[in-house]
């Protein structure tokens, strides 16, 4: 599905948008070197500075022990831009749909925590560049417009926060070819793998490459 149709059935639902809109722009910019100029254009990213950063751990549980769903492990390494420096320190904001595929359980406040659901959680890279959360398994939107996903926003110290390519699931409903080119790779390669952990857990790998600022 192109990003056009795409908007217009979130719009429609009044959900939270996802990272696909402004791909080809975004491609062509990330292969020149160049920052995006649309880096910091991006809904509730607000959010990730809904914590206090020098509170958080490199660990967080994003659903409450009792949340219907899958229990979903996620883990990653956070790169400087040239995609081999881990970078400690960074902030990770993530959110997403419950079991149903709704962002239920907002809380008024700020417009992210009412928006988003209360599946969030924030987590600080430790010295080597390392993170993980604990959730449920997302699913898709009720009207199945998109894949699963999980949105991630990131905030590097003393900058602003942005998007990154939302972590979708290989191989499973609308992780199509057309959406595979949909996708512009901004913080690296968000589509992953699933695999079961020695736990039994649903276990995935989202590393991260930051992002060029265009200040
Ligand atoms: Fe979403």
């Amino acid at each position: 599905m192109s990003a056009r149709p795409v908007i217009a059935a979130l719009l429609a639902l009044g959900i939270a948008g996802c990272s696909v809109a402004g791909a080809q722009a975004d491609k062509a910019e990330t292969t020149s070197g160049k920052a995006r100029a649309d880096l910091y254009q991006c809904e509730g990213c607000e959010g990730a500075l809904e914590s206090d950063a020098d509170k958080l751990t490199p660990h967080s549980q994003i659903s409450g022990l009792g949340e219907p769903g899958e229990p979903l492990h996620i883990d990653g390494t956070v790169y400087a831009t040239d995609g081999r420096t881990p970078m400690p320190g960074v902030v990770i904001y993530a959110y997403q749909t419950n079991a149903e595929g709704l962002y239920a359980g907002g809380k008024p406040g700020t417009e992210a925590s009412r928006r988003h659901g209360r599946l969030r959680g924030w987590v600080k890279t430790g010295a080597d560049g390392r993170y993980s959360f604990d959730t449920i398994k997302p699913a898709p939107y009720p009207d199945d417009t998109i894949p699963a996903h999980v949105h991630f926003t990131v905030l590097e110290p003393g900058k602003r926060p942005y998007w990154i390519d939302d972590i979708v699931f290989d191989g499973e409903f609308g992780v199509t070819d057309a959406y595979r080119r949909s996708m512009t790779n901004k913080g690296g390669n968000g589509i992953v793998k699933t695999t079961r952990d020695a736990a039994g857990r649903w276990a995935v790998t989202r590393d991260i490459i930051l992002e060029r600022h265009p200040e």
